[in-house]
């Protein structure tokens, strides 16, 4: 199937809510660790791209969509650094593909496309944090990202354990 990526901008942002907040539902209530716990409701999920949108808005968040016949497949989001030593990195987060089109190369599209933006705004240096064990740290290895260490007890799961989280880091030549 072909999958199109393409950079939202606020208005196209606005028209994407509803699959994107599908796409967030679908991940997070099939056990991805993206900050919520399951099950999220619909109306949660929508209020958070809300909040999403206005960050793309003021510049400081680049959203990008895959997309294939089938609608919204998945996203990534780039958070561009705001400090005055941090011009040169950005921050990956929510990488999210919908649980039906995992490994069909939907992820490694995303991040293609994100790291062709960041290269195109002097990001250089990407980072990024997952949950250690999930099969998004195969992923990103894959793609060439280096583990730069680990931090135990970083999330809290909503049957009041715990699991580390592990940093990644990628230069772009
Ligand atoms: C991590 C995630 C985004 C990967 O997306 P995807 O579209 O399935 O990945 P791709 O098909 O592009 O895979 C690219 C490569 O990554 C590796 N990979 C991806 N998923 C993998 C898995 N479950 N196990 C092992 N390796 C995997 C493989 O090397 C794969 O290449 P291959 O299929 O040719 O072997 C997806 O699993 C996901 O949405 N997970 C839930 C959300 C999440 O955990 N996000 C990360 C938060 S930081």
């Amino acid at each position: 199937m072909t999958i199109a990526v393409r950079v939202l901008d606020a208005q196209a942002a606005t028209d994407a809510l509803p699959g994107l907040a599908a796409l967030l539902a679908d991940a997070v209530n099939t056990g991805a660790s993206l900050g919520f716990w399951a099950p999220l409701r619909p109306s949660r999920a929508l209020a958070y791209w809300h909040d999403v949108r206005a960050e793309v808005e003021g510049g400081s968040v680049l959203l990008l969509v895959a997309e294939d016949a089938g609608g919204v497949a998945g996203s990534v989001q780039l958070e561009l650094c705001g400090k005055d030593n941090g011009a040169h990195r950005a921050e990956v987060r929510k990488l999210m593909v919908h649980s039906s089109r995992r490994r069909t190369g939907v992820g490694r599209a995303l991040m293609q496309v994100a790291e062709d933006e960041s290269k195109a705004r002097n990001r250089t240096l990407l980072v990024l944090d997952t949950r250690t064990g999930d099969d998004s740290e195969s992923f990103y290895r894959a793609l060439g990202y280096s583990p730069a260490g680990s931090i135990p007890g970083f999330v809290r799961e909503a049957d009041g354990t715990s699991s580390p989280t592990t940093y990644y880091y990628r230069h772009l030549a």
